[in-house]
């Protein structure tokens, strides 16, 4: 239970650790593995030199106390056994002044009286008991604390003890400068080694981050659809070969776009020529209907009642009447008909009255109950390629309601805001899968989306079977069609 704690809480501290090192760039991470690495370098190494060389110089402290002890033994043998107290403080002070790194030397007869010292004024208490050598020992070595730093105590008995003790105790503070010293000379190594590695590895990060910030830029250029940026190759290794790599791809996609844009291009022109050709059509057979067939049925109206004044048989003026009431109803179907291809009120009088006049036959041919409210149009006039497209939009959606969706109520809402004119065609009908939709072919919903998108609008199709269908379409009212395709005012079907 415990383990899995610890563990938990170790992953935690990787992960946060991870989080503040891999959100710091590149420059700094190399920059900081390069000091890293030379701070401990340098530290381990000034670390390992001071070690030993404290231990050589400590060892050769004691080697070189042995030999003074030694040379102050031998030399003091005569001194001693004549007791010529003045020659073994001679004897004492030249040693001293030949070693400088010497503290003290003091001579002990064989009966354990100090005969000669170097201390001048008085003999250190506890220093006698320091270092007590046995005459079958060549010398003992002792280290001293002292006041003054450590100190090399070696004892020598002299003439093998039956003449007394040399003693003599080298200080060690020369070999703590000389550690000093080169410890200070490693650090200014290592801060120097420091100050090069991290100029060389920002001389090296500049060169290698300089390209991949160029790509980096390149790649934000692309995704925000900016294809005409372009990375320099610096240089022939990996980073080249992916500079490349990402011009080619910016070539290869500003060329698709290209492309893709001609494509769009075509199409909206294909679609407006299209759409123009449709109306023109319409009006053509609008104004044959009118000014051709309406006016060769009026003659045979007029024709026919002239037959019938000049007849007095009842049987033929009742046959001739119901010719007369055939050839009306036809006339009136040929006016309804030809008001659907291209009302001469969308022309006259608007939008607000044409949709009225369509929404009230629509009514009429298929008992459908339809809400229609356009709250912000009072009869004014807006521009006519928007008028001819939202015209055709709802005469389309009305349509499709009375052909497919075999609903009860349909409702049309249409009205201005925030200088965008939106329309919304709603049925409680079958439904269908918008999804379902083909994208191409007829020019249905699919027109309304064109006419939509032509006039910067768009169309959105909200159904499901069983659950009615709602079609919302919207455009801005400034907007002007890239190429208008209303057509010329005309009147027909008056
Ligand atoms: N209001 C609606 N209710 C139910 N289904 C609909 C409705 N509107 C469209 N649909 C479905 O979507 C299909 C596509 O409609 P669209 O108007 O594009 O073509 P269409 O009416 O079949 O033919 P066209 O309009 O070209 O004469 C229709 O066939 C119909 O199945
Ligand atoms: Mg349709």
């Amino acid at each position: 239970m415990n383990t899995m704690r610890v563990s938990h809480r170790l992953k935690r501290w990787a992960t946060a650790i991870w989080q503040v090192i891999g959100a710091v760039n590149i420059r700094a991470k190399i920059l900081g593995i390069v000091l890293g690495l030379v701070v401990l370098m340098g530290v381990a190494a000034t670390i390992e030199v001071r070690l030993l060389l404290d231990q050589t110089l400590t060892t050769q402290a004691r080697e070189h106390s042995v030999a003074v002890a030694r040379d102050v033994a031998a030399r003091a043998t005569d001194l001693t056994l004549m007791r010529d107290y003045y020659g073994l403080f001679r004897l004492l002070r030249d040693t001293q002044a030949n070693n400088p790194d010497l503290r003290y030397a003091f001579v002990i007869d064989s009966e354990g009286a100090i005969i000669a010292h170097t201390f001048g004024a008085g003999f250190p208490a506890g220093l006698y008991d320091a270092n007590i050598v046995t005459s079958n020992e060549h010398h003992r070595s002792v280290l001293l604390a002292t006041d003054e730093g450590d100190v090399w105590d070696t004892a020598v008995p002299i003439f093998d003890g039956r003449a007394g003790v040399a003693r003599v105790g080298l200080s060690l503070a020369a070999r703590e400068q000389t550690v000093a010293a080169v410890t200070s000379q490693l650090l200014i190594t290592t801060i120097m080694a420091a100050a090069i590695g991290i100029t060389a590895a920002a001389l090296l990060t500049w060169i290698l981050t300089r390209p991949i910030l160029q790509l980096v830029e390149l790649t934000k250029a692309v995704t925000g659809g900016d294809f005409s940026r372009r990375a320099q190759r610096w240089a022939d290794d990996e980073i080249g070969a992916l500079t490349d790599a990402l011009n080619a791809m910016s070539d290869a996609l500003a060329q698709a776009e290209r492309e893709r844009a001609e494509r769009e291009q075509m199409r909206a022109q294909y679609v407006t020529r299209i759409i123009a050709a449709q109306e023109e059509e319409r009006k053509r057979i609008a104004r044959e209907l009118h000014d051709s067939t309406s006016q060769a049925l009026t003659s045979l109206l007029i024709g026919l009642r002239s037959l019938a004044d000049r007849h007095r048989s009842p049987d033929l003026r009742r046959q001739v009447d119901d010719l007369r009431g055939i050839v009306g109803q036809v006339l009136h179907d040929l006016h309804a008909l030809a008001r659907q291809l291209r009302p001469s009120v969308l022309d006259d009088l608007g939008l607000a009255a044409a949709i009225q006049r369509y929404v009230a036959d629509c009514r009429a041919r298929s008992g459908l109950t339809i809400d229609l409210a356009m709250p912000d149009l009072n009869g004014e006039r807006l521009d006519p390629a928007l008028e001819t497209a939202l015209y055709r939009i709802v005469q389309e959606a009305l349509t499709n309601v009375i052909r497919h969706a075999h609903a009860t109520t349909a409702s049309i809402v249409i009205e201005r805001r925030d200088g965008r004119l939106r329309a919304i065609i709603e049925d409680n009908g079958c439904g269908f899968d918008p999804a379902a939709l083909r994208g191409d072919g007829d020019l249905g919903l699919n027109g309304i989306r064109e006419r939509a998108a032509l006039l910067n609008g768009h169309l959105i199709i909200e159904s499901a079977p069983g659950n009615g269908t709602t079609l919302y379409v919207e455009f801005p009212l400034l907007a002007s069609a890239e190429e208008s395709y209303a057509c010329e005012p005309y009147s027909v079907g008056r």
